[in-house]
């Protein structure tokens, strides 16, 4: 509703943001937006429909006609595009790779980022974790607890490659290197803007991440609700 209270957080590939994010809206009871899927969800239509990603008025009018569901319960994720459920599609590689040519696109960030705040907006339950690239800085740019959640390179590279198992180190830490140089031509999200938190999750566990962010949440609302 109007007065969700909004989570934002941001940060580089294997930062954490998604699982970190997803597990912190649980523990709160708040839901849950992985803002990234969209615009994986976004190219893998457009990879689907075999429009060229180097045109961007393929992809702005593409997103005319973009069906997207996504679930917002952290217990109940999913992405559809249309009928089709892209939830674990949007994560191969080929999406990986196409999604730099549309988030460099304004018009569709543009159009993302109204669709998330109609999301936002929509939300039932008391609050919201937001999870992306620009939404301590564009999305959602005046909520109340806004982190950037970081982590060295390396230990970066070492989360995703446990994850990726069927690729070498190597190449996953160059694919990581290039997208996140290519993202962050777009929006700076490797440095805190003012009055966002930076979280360094480098020698933290994945459920003491998930404690810290549960952590500042708290601290914040309790101060509002202090009037401080
Ligand atoms: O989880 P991972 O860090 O690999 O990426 P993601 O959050 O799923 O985002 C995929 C891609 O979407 C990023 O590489 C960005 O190009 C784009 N993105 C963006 O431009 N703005 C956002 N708020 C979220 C994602
Ligand atoms: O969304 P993003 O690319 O930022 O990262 P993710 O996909 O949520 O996390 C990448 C991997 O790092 C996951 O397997 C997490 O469980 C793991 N992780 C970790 O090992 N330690 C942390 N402190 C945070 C995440």
């Amino acid at each position: 509703g109007s007065t969700t209270f909004v989570v934002a957080v941001d940060g580089p590939a294997g930062s954490g943001k998604s699982s970190v994010s997803k597990a912190a809206a649980a523990a709160l009871g708040y839901a849950y937006l992985d803002s990234g899927a969209c615009y994986r969800a976004l190219a893998w239509s457009l990879l689907e429909r075999g429009v060229d990603l180097e045109d961007p008025s393929a992809a702005i009018e593409a997103q005319k006609t973009f069906d997207l569901d996504i679930g917002t319960e952290p217990d109940d994720y999913f992405v559809r595009v249309g009928a089709i459920d892209v939830t674990e599609a949007i994560r191969e590689p080929r999406v990986t790779n196409a999604v730099r040519h549309i988030s460099k696109v304004p018009e569709v960030r543009a159009g993302l980022t109204a669709l998330f705040r109609r999301i936002i907006r929509a939300t039932p339950n008391p609050g919201i974790v937001v999870e992306g690239r620009d939404i301590t800085t564009v999305v959602a740019a005046d909520a109340p607890v806004r982190i950037l959640l970081t982590a060295s390179e390396e230990a970066r590279m070492a989360r995703r490659s446990k994850e990726l198992t069927d690729q070498s180190a190597a190449v996953v830490g160059e694919q990581l290197r290039s997208r996140d140089q290519a993202d962050s031509r777009v929006v700076d999200f490797m440095n805190a803007a003012d009055g966002v938190l930076t979280l360094d999750s480098t020698e933290l566990d994945f459920d003491q991440t998930v404690h810290a962010v549960v952590e500042i949440v708290h601290t914040q609302t309790a101060r509002i609700s202090h009037g401080r």
